[in-house]
């Protein structure tokens, strides 16, 4: 049986920590890409070295050239610039929309036949623009926001109950912004649910600080957060590549599914071997309901502004 491959567009923070993850743990063979000469390579080079140290099996290859990912099983896309202090995500849409756009012709030429994965911000409409671009069918471009966040939120929960992190399954929805909409009625703490293990005021906090999870560490660090992002996206491709029908929170078309009639937002769904296999809808109350309306509302007005140029 021939090794997956996954290619890594963007040898940068995010990227680059994709990578040794996905080497580390043995996932696939991987191909790491810059347009910066000798980034991707080096990159590369040290995480190969790096392969006699665990050991890993995958092997690794950084460069500049397209062809190297030639046939790739999985594209994770983190190119793009990233948010400094003072910026929202949304700041980043004109000069990302072009490097998304760019990236994912390439993409559409060497590898036809891949699963798209997207970690560039604005997340969800950069989404919509590989989608777009690319022409592939929905199911197989999908954006990675939900798996960080319900972790931000789950590491948060974990600190406040002083409880083991794995026995939480934190569930949000909505955009990668400060709109999202964090789901406590469906978040369980070994099976319980978390609004009967913690006072209202205490989880109200819980929820500002997971939807301001991200500027949190740009305030801190200068630069976008990259360790968390990059666990979330392999996650997600470990999920497609072991067709474990893993359900997490992704950045995935929606049509009929809450009723939203065609945008990429974060909905849980079921992840296989052919990408988003399925959208789980929760039975949302009038105010869930309401959130994740004006998340939408907000992802589709950003979407509209890039749209004709895609
Ligand atoms: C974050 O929330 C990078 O948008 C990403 O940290």
């Amino acid at each position: 049986m021939s090794r997956s491959r996954i290619t890594v567009v963007g040898a940068g923070n995010v990227g680059a920590a994709a990578a040794h993850l996905i080497v580390s743990r043995g996932l696939a063979d991987v191909v790491l890409l810059d347009i910066v000469q000798g980034l991707a390579a080096g990159k590369a080079l040290d995480i190969a070295q790096a392969r006699g140290v665990y050991p890993s099996a995958s092997s690794i290859i950084g460069g500049t050239d397209w062809n190297l990912a030639a046939d790739s099983d999985i594209v994770i896309i983190t190119s793009g610039l990233a948010r400094k202090p003072g910026m929202s995500r949304d700041d980043l849409l004109m000069k990302n929309t072009e490097i998304v756009k760019s990236v994912t012709k390439q993409v559409v030429r060497t590898s036809p036949n891949s699963i798209i994965i997207v970690v560039c911000n604005p997340l969800d409409v950069m989404t919509y623009a590989a989608a777009k671009v690319s022409r592939f069918a929905k199911n197989k471009v999908i954006g990675m926001a939900g798996a960080l966040d319900s972790a931000r939120f789950a590491c948060f929960i974990a600190e406040a109950l002083n409880v083991d992190i794995a026995d939480i399954r934190g569930v949000l929805m909505g955009g990668h912004g400060d709109d999202m909409v964090p789901l406590p009625r469906f978040t369980t703490v070994a099976g319980i649910p978390l609004t009967d293990l913690i006072p209202a005021d205490k989880l109200a906090a819980i929820i500002d600080r997971t939807r301001k999870g991200g500027i949190e560490i740009v305030n801190l660090l200068g630069s976008s957060a990259y360790y968390a992002p990059a666990a979330g996206a392999v996650k997600m491709a470990e999920a497609i590549l072991t067709d474990s029908k893993a359900v997490m929170s992704c950045c995935a078309w929606c049509h009929d599914e809450y009723a939203i009639g065609g945008a990429y937002v974060g909905v849980p769904v079921m992840l296989g071997k052919n990408g988003v296999e399925k959208i789980i809808e929760l039975d949302l109350n009038d105010i869930e309901k309401k959130e994740l309306a004006v998340s939408v509302d907000h992802v589709r007005k950003l979407t509209a502004q890039i749209d004709p140029i895609l």
